[in-house]
């Protein structure tokens, strides 16, 4: 891949789930495999680019020629994504949990006392609109994913507005589906010059038509 199309480019890729502790043996999160995101990861890296991935706990080998960043909470994915920075493109497809306990404790939390009946909740930076909106290196293009069980394209456009992102991947992961945790994806890429339906197809594919779409968005069309 020494002379792909995207020799010379930077690309960020968050993936997986967060986690958020509540003591040392619990914690809150998403669902999320990272199957998608490693898929992206490792189809950029083909095309020659240099990825920084940042990954949630999953249970996936990092992709060859990618610099994983392993992490587990919302605020270490944003502050590795800060770092990585710059980056020609930020393509955000990481499941990451709205929110996180208040307090996390050093001993694990006594059911016997009643301490986990209730669990206050602070929110968790949106890393996804904070890329969108950085002042000082914000990517040229930045791709957020929308997992919808519902209006997947209605939500998705709303969405997209309101991160301030230049695309967002939207896919539908109602149960029956068999998106979630599986192998096959399907999409439609949302941007401001309308939308694209793309068939079924494995997240592989996915991974490599969206990646020659982000070269064709960095560098101009073939
Ligand atoms: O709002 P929602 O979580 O559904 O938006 C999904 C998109 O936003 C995904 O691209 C996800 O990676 C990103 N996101 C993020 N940080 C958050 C929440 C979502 O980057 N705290």
């Amino acid at each position: 891949h020494a002379d792909g199309r995207l020799t010379g480019r930077h690309v960020l890729v968050t993936a997986g789930p967060t986690h958020e502790p509540l003591d040392p043996v619990r914690y809150i999160a998403n669902r999320s495999s990272g199957k998608q995101g490693y898929a992206i990861a490792r189809a950029l890296a083909r095309m020659g680019a240099k990825v920084t991935l940042v990954t949630g706990p999953t249970g996936l080998t990092p992709p060859a020629g990618v610099d994983t960043v392993k992490v587990e909470t919302a605020r270490q994915m944003l502050a590795a994504c800060e770092a990585a920075l710059p980056a020609d493109c930020a393509v955000c497809c990481a499941a990451v949990a709205d929110y996180r306990p208040q307090i996390e404790t050093e001993h694990k939390i006594k059911k016997e006392r009643g301490g986990l009946s209730t669990i206050a909740l602070s929110e968790n930076p949106d890393i996804l609109r904070t890329l969108s909106n950085h002042e000082t290196s914000r990517p040229k293009l930045v791709i957020g994913f929308a997992a919808e069980t519902d209006d997947v394209i209605g939500h998705a456009d709303a969405k997209r507005k309101r991160k301030g992102c230049d695309w967002i991947v939207a896919n539908d992961v109602s149960p029956g589906t068999g998106t979630m945790g599986g192998d096959n994806n399907t999409v439609t890429i949302l941007s401001e010059e309308g939308e694209e339906a793309w068939d079924n197809m494995p997240k592989a594919a996915v991974a490599g038509r969206l990646a020659e779409k982000i070269a064709d968005a960095l560098l101009g069309k073939k």
